[in-house]
């Protein structure tokens, strides 16, 4: 059993002064966790592979008042180490830290038999949704590490803690994902300021969830504004002594 933090009540200053980065930053469960962060006070840096997604995030954060964020264009397919490298060096020199990562980024793939699986497709929904953010994670430790408490979340998914037919690439990239959390938050665990674990939005509305469930009333699920409690509860300070955990951002359905 999972823990859910949806009773969450955020101070209004939860996040102030941190700098954190949030991957698929433009559209769905990402666009609302970089609204909620900003909101709660953090600069928010915005990265995804649609840039004008990603300036209309920017756009509506400017608009109320908040910190001014950063936009990072990078498609993590086809994105290589020196992509990485060069980013680190690039926060480094605005930001001298990073305080928090949300890995939200994510590729739904097919939903088929594994025997008609696409190599292809499973080779690219691993590059998204588990090398990418690896390498990427490893090319900003030290950054992580500069921090006074640093929080990263890794995105996984009740078919990454529970194996499921057809679910094929995006499953397995999700018990990877588990895994990886699990042997980073036991390499930091040393330095008693860095936490790491993964977070399961469950069935939310957005445009993944309609591509995977095309049948579904998305109006009786819950919206990406919704989990957010959870989204902060685990990514600011209230959260501090849980690292290597498994967290859920809403109840289980019934
Ligand atoms: N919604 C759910 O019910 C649900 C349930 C369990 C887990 N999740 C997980 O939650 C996370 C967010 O999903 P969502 O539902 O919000 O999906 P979404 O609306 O499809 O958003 C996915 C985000 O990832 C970005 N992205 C996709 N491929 C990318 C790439 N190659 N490089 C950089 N960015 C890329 C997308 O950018 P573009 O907009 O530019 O394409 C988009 O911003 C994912 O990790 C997903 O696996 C969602």
């Amino acid at each position: 059993m999972t823990v859910c933090k949806i009773d969450y009540e955020a101070p209004q200053g939860l996040l102030d002064g941190r700098v954190i980065l949030v991957t698929g930053a433009g559209d769905g469960i990402g666009r609302a966790a970089a609204l909620a962060y900003a909101r709660h006070g953090a600069t928010v840096v915005l990265l995804g592979r649609t840039i004008a997604k990603l300036e209309a995030v920017y756009d509506a954060i400017e608009s109320e008042g908040l910190p001014q964020p950063a936009i990072f264009p990078l498609n993590f397919e086809g994105a290589t180490l020196k992509d990485y490298h060069d980013m680190a060096a690039a926060l480094d020199k605005e930001f001298g830290r990073l305080d928090g990562i949300l890995h939200n980024a994510g590729l739904l793939g097919d939903i088929t038999p594994f025997a008609q699986y696409d190599p292809a497709l499973w080779e690219q929904v691993m590059q998204v949704n588990i090398n990418g953010p690896i390498w990427m994670t490893q090319a900003l430790l030290p950054l992580l590490e500069a921090s006074a408490d640093a929080s990263v979340i890794f995105t996984s998914s009740s078919v990454g803690r529970r194996g499921r037919a057809y679910w094929g690439a995006y499953a397995v990239s999700k018990f990877a994902t588990e895994g990886f959390m699990e042997v980073l938050a036991d390499e930091v665990e040393h330095l008693g300021t860095l936490r790491i674990n993964t977070l399961n939005p469950g069935a939310t509305r957005t445009a993944m969830r309609q591509s995977a469930y095309p049948a579904e009333d998305p109006g009786t699920l819950r919206t990406p504004e919704d989990i957010m409690p959870t989204y902060l509860w685990l990514m600011g300070p209230d959260s501090r002594g849980h690292s290597g955990e498994a967290f859920d951002a809403q109840p289980p359905r019934t």
